[in-house]
């Protein structure tokens, strides 16, 4: 029996936090539906307290949705009523509040003389406002996640500790965010690691981890803190978010998936549905996504060297470790430029209709490389071009 591991979407939320892609209310309330669709087991809607359209989207999508639908509050009072009222109607409500425990985050954050003098005030300071937060949110929702926030720098003692009085009051899902991007894989799995050894009542409540990409390392934190005992990832489309962006959903699914023979995980995400929710995002939020992005970008399942192409020709796995179907993506493609060989070239002519003999093939090929010298690709219109009538004569006839 594999272990399910829950995948937390925050397109949404930290992924409208992207610099310049915020969305109107039915836009995420279309995201949201593409979302269940392809299985998310929850859904961060918002951050009601930040506007009104933050609380109507999530008012909206939790009322219909039938997952699991987050609303962010800082912890404080106020944040978290507005977060349940957005969330009153909805169908399965958490409440995810946080706040700050890193030194760093404190000092800077939390200066002011009334959260205490001393370093070591400030810290007890932060631990009851943490308690007080979650009693006060378990008292409105059954469903409840606290996130540390900048876990990644904060003081291992200090988090264990403060991660035990969570749970002590009814945090049932405790997020350790990886908020600047800092760690390395073997760091941040030993700090889930570490809090599995050091928090007394850990089995109460299920670890999350919630990793940026600040240092291109989300993806390899968020599966090596899976690797230590974390249960639920925290990600969003594309990767989108603050800054550099949170770990990549398609990436983590997918790697999950191809790799199964290295764990015993699965996930319920419905793969197939992985392309079109990420073009949606894309055109929603305006965000493009990198030509070369793993799993969902225009080069993810395009070959141009000629000697990929050949291997690709004879049998797809020599340079595809997933098939473009298992993702939604309908065709591998051959893309025809200056590195393409014989074999991928004389394969596309025939897909066009044109048969060659070795001699034409020979000719025609010459003049491919001119073109392609000139052009980045060369186009299936190029190529009927190039041919010309006289060259050869379509298969069909
Ligand atoms: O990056 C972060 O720490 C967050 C928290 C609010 C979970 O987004
Ligand atoms: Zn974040």
């Amino acid at each position: 029996m594999r272990e399910k591991i829950l995948v937390f979407d925050t397109t949404l939320r930290d992924g409208e936090q992207s610099p310049g892609a915020s969305l109107n209310v039915q836009e995420k309330v279309e995201i949201a539906r593409q979302l269940e669709k392809l299985g998310v087991d929850i859904i961060e809607a918002g951050f009601p307290a930040s506007s009104p359209l933050q609380f109507e989207a999530v008012q909206k999508i939790g009322a219909e949705s039938g997952a699991v639908v987050a609303a962010l509050a800082r912890a404080v009072e106020q944040d978290i009523t507005r977060a349940w009222q957005s969330l009153r109607e909805a169908r399965k409500p958490r409440i995810h509040t946080f706040i700050s425990t890193s030194d760093i985050h404190i000092t800077g954050k939390f200066g002011s003389s009334r959260y205490g003098t001393s370093l070591k005030e400030k810290r007890a300071t932060i631990l009851n406002m943490a308690v007080n937060a979650v009693t006060f949110a378990r008292s409105l929702a059954g469903d409840i996640e606290f996130s540390a926030e900048d876990a990644g720098r904060t003081d291992p003692v200090y988090l264990a500790e403060i991660i035990e009085a969570v749970i002590e009051a009814g945090a049932s899902t405790v997020n350790i965010p990886d908020t600047t991007g800092y760690t390395w894989p073997s760091e941040f799995g030993k700090k889930i690691r570490d809090l599995k050894t050091r928090v007394g009542n850990i089995e109460k409540a299920i670890i999350s981890v919630h990793c940026h990409n600040d240092l291109g390392l989300a993806v390899a934190n968020s599966l090596s803190a899976l690797e230590q005992g974390a249960r639920q990832v925290e990600c969003s489309i594309n990767g989108i978010g603050e800054r550099a962006g949170n770990a990549s959903l398609e990436e983590i699914v997918m790697a999950l998936k191809v790799r199964s023979d290295l764990h015993n995980f699965e996930t319920g995400i419905i793969t197939e549905e992985i392309y079109n929710t990420s073009r949606m995002v894309s055109s929603f939020t305006g965000i493009i996504i990198q030509p070369n992005k793993a799993i969902v970008g225009d080069n993810a399942f395009s070959h141009e060297s000629g000697i990929h192409q050949d291997g690709m020709l004879k049998n797809r796995e020599t340079y595809e470790v997933m098939t473009p179907q298992s993702v939604g993506v309908p065709e591998t493609s051959i893309v025809l430029g200056r590195h393409s060989g014989k074999h991928g070239l004389a394969s596309r002519l025939l897909s066009l209709g044109y048969i060659l003999q070795d001699k034409e093939l020979e000719t025609i090929y010459r003049r491919f490389v001119d073109i392609a010298d000139k052009k980045k690709e060369v186009y299936d219109d190029d190529l009927r071009v190039m041919m010309g009538d006289e060259l050869s004569r379509p298969a069909s006839v």
